[in-house]
């Protein structure tokens, strides 16, 4: 078959496809290593499809938020090498956007071949705000290609050059991740089954508010952990010590449990935490009383009592959605919370979904098999825009014509 679905033949086409690459790397600049490929990988089957039908594929990304210029820390160099080994034939990287290297990469390709352009984000066009200057940098991409496949969900809630603007310019197609994506988010959205359970985490409350409001309306539980918790403790009246605490949400977490209490939604909190001395300090660790935290000492993780009862409270649920470490997972006296609910969701006999960025990463980090899970999404701030019931710009452009 030398078709792609949507886009009709591709063979000798050159395809520009935007991936979702944005991986965490570690090291030194021009040794950096990718410490979890799992975007990478999600983004392979899209990618060789399009190869397998004879297209010539050109990949754009970004990795990181760099300022609208080159910066060598953000480099998609060591993506485009692991890309290439997932794929089994060499990625042809281009050193600039849409310059000349990109155009000199791109007349290269053959039928079949795969290119990545260098980081999206060194080109200050892409985040613009500006329509004029994004739509400017989006006909430059545009010209790069014959027609365009939407494929990076991670960044589908953005309205950026190459994930909005250059679909108004080729012809398009929804990538098979995005359209996968968002089949099992509608899942969660149109009547899930019953028990519905929503584990949140994560550091900060605010970066959560659309999605509690929400939620409050659909779930059945809502279990609470991470760093996001010491303001919900905050609210009940407890004190959190050094704990992160967003003093401005103390109200809205207040006015969540209210509701929640009003509603028949039930809201699990920790009821015992994991501190330390100062932060990562694993050689003090110690659990205490959730309502009882030592003032000199900061929470890193839900204790053991509460990672049983998150266990225990998912352990009917038909329908679960994960969003968010439960502790600084990344170090080990700090990550059993997560292991806690990582594990219960491996047990959930409807359907898991993890919601993408840090606890996409912490289930591998943690060893857990994937294949464990209804869904793991490559999208943390896509997949929580879409349960909010927020327009996805990225979606709406693909939709409109
Ligand atoms: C992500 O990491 O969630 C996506 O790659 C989007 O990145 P961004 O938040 O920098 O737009």
């Amino acid at each position: 078959m030398a078709e792609y679905p949507g886009l009709g033949e591709v063979s000798g086409k050159r395809v520009l496809v935007r991936s979702d690459l944005n991986v965490p790397l570690d090291g030194e600049v021009g040794a950096k290593v990718i410490t979890d490929d799992g975007r990478i990988r999600a983004s392979v089957p899209t990618i060789s499809a399009l190869a397998a039908a004879g297209a010539r594929v050109v990949v754009t990304a970004h990795l990181g938020r760099p300022k609208g210029a080159p910066d060598p820390a953000y480099s998609l160099a060591p993506v485009a090498a692991r890309l290439g080994e997932l794929l089994g034939s060499p990625v042809a990287f281009a050193t600039d956007t849409v310059g000349a290297s990109a155009q000199q990469v791109v007349s290269a390709l053959a039928d079949g071949e795969v290119a990545l352009l260098e980081n999206v984000r060194f080109n200050a066009g892409e985040t613009s705000k500006d329509e004029a200057e994004r739509g400017a940098f989006a006909d430059e991409l545009a010209a790069l290609a014959d027609a365009f496949v939407s494929d990076g969900f991670g960044v589908v809630h953005r309205k950026q050059a190459s994930v909005y603007d250059v679909a108004q310019r080729l012809p398009h197609a929804m990538g098979g991740l995005v359209a996968a994506e968002i089949d099992v988010l509608r899942r969660l959205t149109v009547t899930p089954e019953r028990p519905y359970v929503v584990v949140l985490g994560g550091s900060k409350v605010s970066d959560k508010l659309g999605v509690i409001d929400n939620l409050l309306e659909k779930a059945d539980k809502l279990l609470i952990g991470g760093g996001m918790v010491f303001t919900f403790l905050a609210a009940q009246g407890h004190g959190v010590g050094q704990s992160l605490l967003e003093e401005d949400q103390i109200g809205t977490c207040r006015d969540y449990l209210e509701r929640a209490a009003a509603s028949g939604v039930q809201i699990l909190l920790p009821t015992d935490i994991v501190v330390a001395d100062s932060f990562g300090d694993e050689a003090s660790a110690r659990v205490v009383p959730a309502d009882a935290i030592p003032e000199t000492t900061l929470g890193l993780d839900i204790g053991p009592e509460s990672g049983a009862a998150f266990a225990a409270a998912l352990g009917d649920a038909a329908t679960v959605f994960w969003n968010g470490p439960m502790g600084v997972f990344e170090v080990a006296a700090f990550a059993e919370g997560t292991r806690a609910v990582a594990d219960a969701l491996t047990r959930v006999r409807g359907l898991s979904v993890v919601g993408g960025g840090d606890s996409a990463a912490a289930v591998r980090s943690l060893g857990f098999d994937e294949a464990a899970f209804g869904h793991i999404s490559t999208g943390g701030g896509a997949s929580l825009e879409y349960l909010e019931g927020k327009e996805l710009p990225g979606i709406t452009v693909l939709e409109g014509n």
